[in-house]
């Protein structure tokens, strides 16, 4: 086994956490919540997306959250562009890392983004230039990398093509994303593995939906490869609005618990992260989706 000693989480509560939220959340919650986060020990976290307002209107006070974070030098905050026009919002923003997202199946890019994958990532190149001539770190999502919602099953070539065309445009690290939460281990390896033929292992992060509770089993098949970057929602916030039924992103609680217990640093501080997850929760009125976070919260009465 080839486990890392430690890891590094993003975490994408604020992003991929609120954006299927129908009820309006705040600008000043969100950016409590990121507050709340790097408090905890995040070092890097998904803001916010300059995206259509009518196709993901949560999203639609982006400026103001940014504006609005207390940046801390230590902490990586990046947002999704999926175009040109939303680079160029949010580049007036200064974030540290942008991230175009893809998908690893036809019909998952029509939904998501309308446009074919090649389209997509004609859409990205020059994005991924004007970012990298910034001196802007550039992320690619890659979307359904082991299952879609409407094409079913994708097979792991399909996911090394995607990732090569993104290698190719320069994007610097890609997520295998598990969209919809129905990988299992096996699965998942593969897709890291079709993957780690066009990136190294240090430049891919595992971003696991949590719908079908595959997800702690998937993050340990992906530790076991050697990946040491992963994506998680507080609280287990979330889910695509362009991917019905999905759940939220794996709990970071929860990450961050068994890492811990794997003897895995992760910089985080499990208690505050809780708390961070108490405050989201606590607005939205909910629940939090963490077992671990409920488990402490029990405990403490
Ligand atoms: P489109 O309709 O094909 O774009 O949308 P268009 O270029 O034809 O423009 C149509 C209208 O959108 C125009 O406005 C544009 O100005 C506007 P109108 O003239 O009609 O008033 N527009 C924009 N407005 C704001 N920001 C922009 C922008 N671009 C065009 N950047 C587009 C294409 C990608 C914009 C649209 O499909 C969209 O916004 N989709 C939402 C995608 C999204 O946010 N999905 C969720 C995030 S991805 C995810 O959750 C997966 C991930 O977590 C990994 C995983 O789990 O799989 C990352
Ligand atoms: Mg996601």
């Amino acid at each position: 086994m080839n486990l890392p000693t430690r890891v590094k989480i993003v975490d994408v509560g604020p992003r991929d956490g609120l954006q299927n939220e129908k009820q309006p959340v705040p600008a000043e919650v969100k950016i409590g919540l990121v507050q709340r986060l790097q408090d905890a020990g995040l070092r890097e976290i998904e803001v916010t997306s300059y995206v259509s307002p009518k196709w993901v209107p949560q999203m639609a006070d982006n400026h103001e959250v940014m504006a609005g974070i207390r940046r801390d030098s230590g902490v990586r905050y990046s947002v999704l562009t999926p175009n040109l026009k939303g680079f160029e919002a949010a580049v007036l923003d200064q974030p540290d890392e942008i991230v175009v997202f893809g998908a690893a199946s036809e019909a998952f890019s029509q939904k998501n983004i309308n446009c074919s994958i090649a389209e997509s990532i004609e859409r990205f190149a020059p994005v991924v230039e004007a970012a990298r001539a910034r001196g802007i770190h550039v992320r690619g999502a890659m979307s359904c990398t082991v299952g879609c919602p409407y094409e079913g099953e994708v097979a792991p070539a399909k996911v090394g093509y995607l990732a090569g065309l993104m290698k190719g445009i320069g994007v610097q690290r890609v997520d295998v994303a598990d969209t919809i939460g129905v990988g299992t281990p096996r699965k998942v390896r593969a897709a890291f593995e079709a993957t780690l033929g066009h990136f190294g292992i240090d430049q891919v992060s595992g971003h696991f939906h949590d719908t079908y509770g595959q997800a702690l089993a998937n993050t340990l098949a992906a530790l076991e490869l050697g990946v040491w970057n992963f994506q998680s929602s507080v609280s287990g916030l979330g889910g695509c609005p362009y991917a019905k039924g999905a759940t939220g992103n794996v709990a970071t609680e929860d990450v961050v618990f068994m890492l811990h217990g794997m003897g895995i640093a992760t910089g985080i501080d499990l208690d505050r992260l809780i708390d961070a997850g108490q405050y989201i929760s606590g607005f939205l009125g909910r629940k939090s989706g963490s077992r671990v976070a409920t488990a402490v919260l029990n405990k403490r009465g």
